[in-house]
């Protein structure tokens, strides 16, 4: 069984798919934490309603060390197996990456190495991309560029408002997240 923490600071709706996933298929995989970063972040009603444990990270009481420094016991007190960012919304440091042993993935709305960083569904759409969609990836010090575990494309249709291309990035994202993450708890598992 691969125990599995999720790291967000928003809406929640990767985090909500991933709970849903791991509620009902037949591995015993778990989500036993949810760590976040800002207060009134909706995923976090989203992960009660689940009984998922919350843990609030306060990266202005404590500081960018602190906060990391909580983040690593959290981890270690819930002996997580892997991390999963779902819209965590702070660079973590090299710091906090050398540390870690285990191994941390995110998900980005565009096609790596195009678009990193904020805004990257409005980017492509105002950029007029023919074809933008997601990537899976493993966490290295360098926003947005480890390597990639997963892509998947989708072509941008023409009249297509910002709010539909996001729509279809964001099912697109909780279609393929809960699958990856399957397939990497099975080899933490085969592993043991
Ligand atoms: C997603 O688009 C994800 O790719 C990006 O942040 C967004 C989070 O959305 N990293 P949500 O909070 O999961 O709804």
């Amino acid at each position: 069984m691969a125990r599995i923490a999720i790291m967000a600071s928003g809406n929640g709706s990767n985090f909500e798919a991933l709970a849903d996933h791991f509620k009902d298929n037949n591995t015993d995989d778990n989500i036993v934490v949810l760590i976040y970063d800002r207060k009134n972040a909706f995923v976090k009603e989203r992960a009660q309603k689940y009984n998922i444990p919350v843990l609030y990270v306060n990266y202005v009481a404590s500081g960018k060390e602190g906060a990391e420094d909580k983040i690593r016991e959290i981890l270690t007190q819930y002996t997580v197996d892997i991390v999963f960012l779902a819209g965590f919304m702070r660079i973590l440091s090299d710091r906090f990456l050398e540390k870690i042993t285990i191994p941390l993935i995110n998900i980005h709305p565009s096609l790596l190495p195009k678009y990193k960083g904020t805004h990257a569904i409005e980017r492509a759409f105002t950029g007029k991309e023919k074809e933008t969609g997601i990537t899976i990836h493993y966490v290295i010090p360098e926003l947005d560029s480890g390597e990639i575990i997963l892509q998947k494309k989708l072509s941008c249709r023409k009249n297509e408002t910002l709010d539909e291309l996001e729509e279809r990035i964001h099912q697109l994202e909780h279609k393929w997240y809960p699958v990856v993450a399957e397939n990497l708890c099975k080899k933490i598992n085969e592993k043991r």
